[in-house]
Formats: structure tokens, sequence, C-alpha cells
């Protein structure tokens, strides 16, 4: 049956920019919380930019993409086209924000050389490709004291580290390049294909470094997901949700202050970018497409959903394909996690399909469980009824064998608070970001269950490096069929207990395991767990 949702008629744009103001001002207790909502300007103030932005105007941007084993990629200032006039200055990967896709087959080596050639400001840079299973050297280590940054306001680093303990061994100072290594390789096979991204993760400036531009996409792909019929080439489209504020000169604003304390801490931008454009449109044919949706925002959480009630089949979560997909209404994203579904617009034949994200039905309004509310971008659908080959097959790739293994018990738990005291700060069983200190030792090719938990007012993202995460239980019982899966991070509700199971294959070391919204972790809520042979 056809069915043409008929796009809500054009807003003033007068009306959007108030809309969005509403909504920031109705994120829950954001505001109240927060007095400037990064850097919102006051309600009532000129907005001048605002008023030249046509909604669903601009094509949605597809990053460049790069696919080769060895790859060079500058990080370096470049203007962006972002909103109408003047063009946005923005420290990027490549020279674009996103930076390009990176495009990978599994199972085969990748080689990429980061240079930096940003201003002294940026002080030294570390890249974490988040998803990726990799060796401890090539995982984006953030590192501790530089001359650049001699102090740490949140996390205890302690001075006169070496470079090895500390890990400013791994990070890449100005001027300078440092070329990572990716095996994507797990466990002897390939690594499962899975929508990842590669961004900045350097100590206490994550943020900022993120905010100014530094986070790109990476597809991998393997065999299993090559063979299946979902749709391929222009109808696999990768999106960046990213929200952003801009200055009355189409500037960034700085939210990053350091009167911005734990808890209050969250950084929203007033406005969302898709893939670098704010409310852009696509043109799609009348056939099914797979969209794979990350969140890279600092702190805002989506409840997604498509205009018209068209559903989305779920088919991977941020570790990849799923058992079997999921049709969904609504599906909620926060900072760092991944989704993609194959919508199939031969419903919408001939019409304007939004991409929207609402409020969560009945969810916590505590500080960032409550969700962005309004549009994010607009497919026009093809009016001619095309030929489709591709489905979504019922199976689509196994659990591992390893899960057999897990006991339902957790080993550790780790917990979350703020601390008291004049300079709040996070922490993580009681402590903050330590470069030399792990929380938990694993042994290699062990698989540990661990149980995370969050007694805060706040929600929080939690997720861990080195491996992908098998949800065992949320809040003592079985976890929806979208998180009884592989993932790799986990949206954490106050008051929320969460218990995973991952097995520590092929690397030793220590990797970090954080909040993913961005302050949380530049603010200390950053720990480490330790592998050892
Ligand atoms: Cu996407 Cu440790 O980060
Ligand atoms: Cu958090």
């Amino acid at each position: 049956m056809q069915q043409q949702p008929q796009p809500p008629p054009q807003p003033p744009v007068d009306a959007i920019s108030r809309r969005s103001l509403l909504t920031v001002a109705a994120a829950g207790t954001l505001a109240l919380a927060l007095p400037q909502v990064a850097g919102t300007p006051p309600a009532g103030a000129r907005r001048p930019v605002a008023r030249a932005l046509r909604p669903y105007a601009n094509p949605l941007p597809i990053p460049k993409v790069l696919t080769g084993a060895d790859l060079t990629i500058p990080m370096r200032e470049a203007e962006v086209s972002i909103l109408p006039g003047r063009k946005t200055r923005m420290w990027t990967y490549g020279g674009s924000f996103p930076g390009p896709t990176i495009r990978r087959p599994a199972g085969v080596t990748t080689r990429v050389r980061f240079q930096h050639r940003l201003p002294r400001e940026a002080g030294e840079l570390t890249v974490h490709l988040h998803g990726g299973h990799n060796r401890c050297s090539e995982d984006g280590h953030p590192g501790g004291l530089t001359s650049a940054q001699p102090q740490s306001l949140y996390c205890d680093i302690s001075p006169g580290l070496s470079s090895a303990e500390s890990g400013n061994d791994l990070l890449i100072f100005r001027g300078g390049e440092r070329t990572y290594t990716y095996e994507q390789v797990e466990d002897g096979a390939p690594e499962r294909s899975a929508f990842q991204w590669y961004h900045d993760h350097r100590l206490d400036r994550t943020a900022r470094n993120i905010w100014r531009g530094l986070a790109g996409m990476w597809i991998l792909d393997d065999e299993l997901d090559a063979s299946l019929p979902l749709p391929r080439g222009s109808r696999d489209i990768p999106l960046m949700l990213a929200d952003r504020s801009f200055d009355a000169r189409n500037q960034l604003t700085d939210p990053f202050a350091a009167q911005r304390r734990p808890p209050n801490d969250g950084v929203t931008g007033e406005r969302v970018l898709v893939n670098g454009a704010v409310l852009p449109h696509h043109r799609v044919r009348a056939q099914r497409y797979r969209l794979r949706v990350l969140n890279a925002s600092h702190f805002r959480a989506y409840e997604l959903r498509l205009s018209g009630g068209l559903p989305m089949v779920q088919i991977a979560t941020d570790a990849g394909l799923m058992p079997r997909p999921v049709r969904r209404s609504r599906i909620l994203i926060g900072p760092g996690e991944r989704v993609e579904i194959v919508v199939d617009f031969a419903a919408a034949r001939g019409g304007r399909v939004r991409l929207l994200s609402g409020r969560r039905p009945g969810g916590p309004k505590s500080l960032g469980s409550a969700t962005y509310a309004g549009p994010l971008m607009e497919f026009r659908v093809g009016a001619t009824r095309e030929p489709d080959r591709t489905s979504v097959p019922r199976e689509l790739r196994p659990l591992p064998a390893w899960l057999a293994e897990a006991s339902r018990q957790p080993s550790h738990v780790w917990s979350f608070a703020v601390s008291g005291g004049l300079r709040p700060r996070w922490l993580v069983n009681g402590r903050s970001f330590d470069p030399t200190y792990a929380d938990v030792t694993a042994k290699l090719g062990e698989t540990v269950t661990w149980e995370l938990h969050n007694p805060t007012g706040v929600a929080h993202l939690i997720h861990l490096h080195h491996t992908d995460w098998y949800m065992i239980s949320r809040n003592g019982r079985r976890p929806p069929p979208w998180e009884a899966c592989l993932k790799d991070t986990f949206f954490l509700d106050p008051r929320e207990r969460v218990v995973i199971a991952g097995r520590m294959s092929d690397y030793t070391g220590k990797y970090v395991m954080h909040c993913h919204m961005l302050d949380h972790e530049d603010h200390g809520l950053m720990s480490q767990f330790e592998v050892v042979a």
C-alpha cells in the first residue's frame, strides 16, 4: 500500500529558532541547572544567522570515503561551510567536518598516519578508533601532563611520571605525526563488520577537541555482511549527529569554561548537525536504504523516529550486525552509540520523510536522560516505482561462542559518583582518572562479567575499550532484543545497573573505560582495566 506522508508546512524560520531555544530550555532540568547552555544566547537576542537558514534547503553532505591500506590524514584548521554566509573555522581531520569516512575490509591491516598541523592552542593530540579492537599502543591513550598542559583540573595525575607511565609516549605532538596500526583481527579471525568512528581522546580536552571538529566515521566491512542482500553503495548512508552552538559570525562557541562543574557539566549545542549540516535533505529512490546513525554529540541523546510512522528495521548496534533484525518505531541513542537501520522508502514514494528526534515517552527527565525534540533531516523520495532486490534476512550474525562461558555474576562493579569539595569531579570507584592506575585486571583470553552501576542523579553513557560486550541484564532483567547483543557503549539512566560480559582476546595492557558524555570523561569519569598475560 502506498502511503504518502504529507510534509507539514514549513514553519517560518523564526519559529524554528524559537522552538529550538524552547527545546533547549525544556530539556529537563538541564537549562535550569546550567544558566548558559552551550553558549545559547539569551532568549530574545537577535540571531541574524538563524534568520538566513532555510530548513531542508541544503543537501546532506556525504563525507569523502578513503579505502586505502596506508592513509595519511593531516589534522589542520579549515574553513568549513555549515551555516549560510560566513564559513566556520574548525579543527579538522583532512579539512572537512566530519573527517573523511574510512572504509576498510576486516582482517586486513590498515595504517593511518595522523599529522598534527593544528595551532599551538591545540596542545598534544591522540586518536582513538571507537569500536576497534586494537593493541593498547594503537588505542589513542589520553596521556598525562606535558609542558603544553602542565596541570589537570579534574584528574589525579601525579607529577614527574615518565612518558611511558603517563602514556605521553603515545601522544601526537604539534608539528609531528603518528602512524596508528589497526590489525582489524580478533581472536584469530577478521573483526566483525561494524560502524565505528575515530575521534580525539586527549586528557581533559576531548570535549573541546571534538567540538572543534576532530571526529570522523569508519566502516569496517566483512564477508558475512557483504553476503547479505542488504542495500549497499549509494543506498548505504552514514549519518553523524552532532550538536554545536555558533556565534553571530558563524563561529563555534567555546562552552568549556572551567566553571562548568560536575554534575552540571553537560554541554549541548543549539543546533543539531547531520554530517555537518543543519536540517539537510537527501534525495532517495523509492527503495530500501541502510542508514548508519552515529550519535557523536557531547551530551545530547536522541529518540529517533521517522515521520509518517515509517518503520525502522534495526540490523546493527555499535558492534555490528545483531543476531536478528528488530522492527522499531523509536530508537534511543546516547552519545557514542550507533544504530544501523533499514528503511523502505517505497512506502513513501513521491513523498517526504523526516528523521525526527522526540521525547522519550515515560523516560526519566534527569540530566542527560531527556532527549532532543525536533527534526533532524528530510528524505525526498523519488516518484518512480523501482524494483528492489534487497531484503533484510531473518538471521544476521550469530552471537559469538565465548558467550557460553560467560558468568552471569559480575566479578567487578564499576560505580560512579561526584566528589564533594570546592572542585567537584567525577569519580569511578572513588577515583578520578589516573593514567598509572588500573581498577581491575583481567587475564588474556578470559571472559569477564562486570557490572556498571549508576547511583548518580545524571545519566551516563559508559564505553569500554578493547572489545565488544554482551549485555546480560539491565536492572536485573533480560535486556530488550536490541541490547541482547554485542555493543560497546551503554546508556545508564540514574540508578540503573547493567551487567555485561566481554572477552579479553589478543592484547594485553591498560585500556580505558569512561563516560562518553565528553565533559564527564574530561572531568574524571574515566578509569582503566588491565589485561595481563
Ligand atoms: Cu569514543 Cu574512549 O571513546
Ligand atoms: Cu556521564
